[in-house]
């Protein structure tokens, strides 16, 4: 019998603290791999008083005896990956043990990056708040059929055909009137990253990762962003480019369907949000600023202050839907400690109709998040390490979620470090 890859992914906008809970993991597995997105990610691992932000590279790269690899379905600026290897190995962790690339992942090229801006600059108010790392241009190349991959980097065309893809950008940024940028500069430094990469072993990841579970090696496939930044499923337009869900392990990854086994799915015990679109459960007042700075509610990537509300069960419910989650592993509660009420959002109202679905269009109506008030537990949460010693308030909480989601909670984060995780069940 051939083991199954299990995924762990967003359940909400990104940022539900995954890079954490794969650090967390990493002992059950023998391979990590990132199957989506690219460098608009930042997750966030803290151990022994230091806090590490990884982009590219997957969230177990400090464990040295297992592997990690980047897979077809990522997308990868090479500057962006070298500067994290050089970190790294300043921190004295040498990748070039444990992590390998897939030939198939594209490139992010400088000129993707500038037309990612001035397609934000173009839209002016209507802007997706993208983290301007030129993912949505990559990935409209990969699907346009003229991406560049990690493994075109050793044809002997290879400069010619990146010469090709960089003058049609130049021809469509010069339709945006866009000219912020300097080249010349951008290229060199995209090229010097592309030689200290080459020090990355480069695999056909589709017959690396079917390997693993061949041999009955354990698999964890680490989404990036949420369920709700979905290209499909999300809040379209204001999403990223690429499946952040369940079935991106599988195109990510060259991972069969009946080969996916666990689905993790992770969200905060409340919601944030970063860059545009609708948000039913947004607060605008003093509480969501409590939230963001009890939270550190600030982006990992770009600094961002991220938008921040109260939990929102249709969302959850969607995603849990979508995704098939078996295990949902619920972080930062500990934020919530000094909250003497909590709401959680139930239904929405929509022209005075109670609904529970997530309208096609949350742009242009108002949705009224329908609230069910429960006590807050007044406890320090983060010093806490087995569920014994869980207060009566906050296991409420947690059982109010279950009932209404159907999944069992799994793992509680009470802190960003590795050891403030508490599991309720065995793995
Ligand atoms: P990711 O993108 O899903 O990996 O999440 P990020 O790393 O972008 O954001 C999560 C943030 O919350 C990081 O700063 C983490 O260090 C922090 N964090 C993770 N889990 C917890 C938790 O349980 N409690 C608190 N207070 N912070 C946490
Ligand atoms: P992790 O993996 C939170 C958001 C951006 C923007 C939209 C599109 O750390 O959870 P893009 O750069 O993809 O074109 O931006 O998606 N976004 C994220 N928000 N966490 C992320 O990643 C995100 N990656 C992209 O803010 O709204
Ligand atoms: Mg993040």
């Amino acid at each position: 019998m051939m083991t199954k890859a299990d995924v762990l992914l967003g359940l909400q906008w990104g940022d539900e603290g995954k890079g954490k809970i794969v650090d967390v993991l990493t002992p059950h597995y023998d391979l990590i791999a990132r199957f989506q997105g690219g460098p608009n990610a930042g997750h966030s691992l803290e151990f022994e008083g230091v806090k590490h932000v990884l982009h590219t590279i997957p969230s177990g790269i400090f464990h040295p005896d297992k592997m990690n690899l980047i897979g077809n379905g990522v997308v990868i600026d090479p500057i962006i990956l070298a500067r994290e290897i050089q970190k790294l190995a300043e921190k004295g962790v040498r990748v070039q043990d444990n992590l390998s690339i897939s030939r198939k992942a594209h490139l992010i090229l400088p000129t993707h990056r500038v037309l990612d801006a001035a397609s934000e600059a173009a839209k002016g108010h209507a802007k997706i708040g993208s983290t301007l790392k030129g993912i949505g241009p990559t990935y409209m190349d990969k699907t346009g059929r003229n991406g560049l991959r990690v493994g075109d980097t050793e044809a002997h065309d290879f400069y010619a055909r990146y010469e090709f893809l960089r003058n049609k950008h130049i021809e469509l940024i010069r339709l945006y009137e866009f000219d912020d940028f300097n080249l010349p500069d951008m290229e060199k430094e995209w090229f010097d990253a592309i030689q200290a990469i080459q020090s990355i072993p480069r695999c056909d990841s589709e017959y690396e990762v079917n390997s693993y579970l061949g041999q009955n090696k354990n698999v964890l496939a680490e989404g990036a962003q949420g369920t709700l930044l979905d290209i499909d499923f999300g809040s379209y337009p204001f999403v990223t480019s690429s499946n952040t869900i369940a079935a991106g392990a599988c195109t990510g990854l060259g991972i069969a369907p009946n080969r996916i086994g666990e689905v993790y799915g992770i969200f905060k015990a409340y919601c944030t949000r970063v860059g545009s679109g609708p948000f039913p459960t947004e607060l605008f007042d003093e509480t969501g600023e409590r939230m963001r700075q009890i939270g550190k509610e600030f982006g990992s990537t770009t600094g961002r202050p991220r938008r921040c509300g109260w939990l929102d069960i249709p969302a959850l419910k969607y995603a849990t839907m979508i995704n098939g989650v078996t295990r949902l592993i619920m972080m930062k509660a500990d934020v919530l400690d000094q909250f003497n009420k909590i709401q959680v959002c139930t239904a929405y109202k929509i022209n005075g109709k109670l609904i529970e679905h997530i309208p096609f269009e949350s742009k242009d109506i108002t949705i009224e998040p329908i609230y069910t008030e429960m006590n807050g537990w007044n406890t320090d949460l983060t010093a806490l390490n087995n569920i014994e010693q869980l207060p009566d308030a906050f296991l409420k909480y947690v059982h109010f979620i279950e009932q209404q989601v159907g999944v069992p909670i799994f793992i509680l984060s009470v802190g960003p470090d590795r050891k403030q995780t508490i599991m309720r069940h065995a793995l």
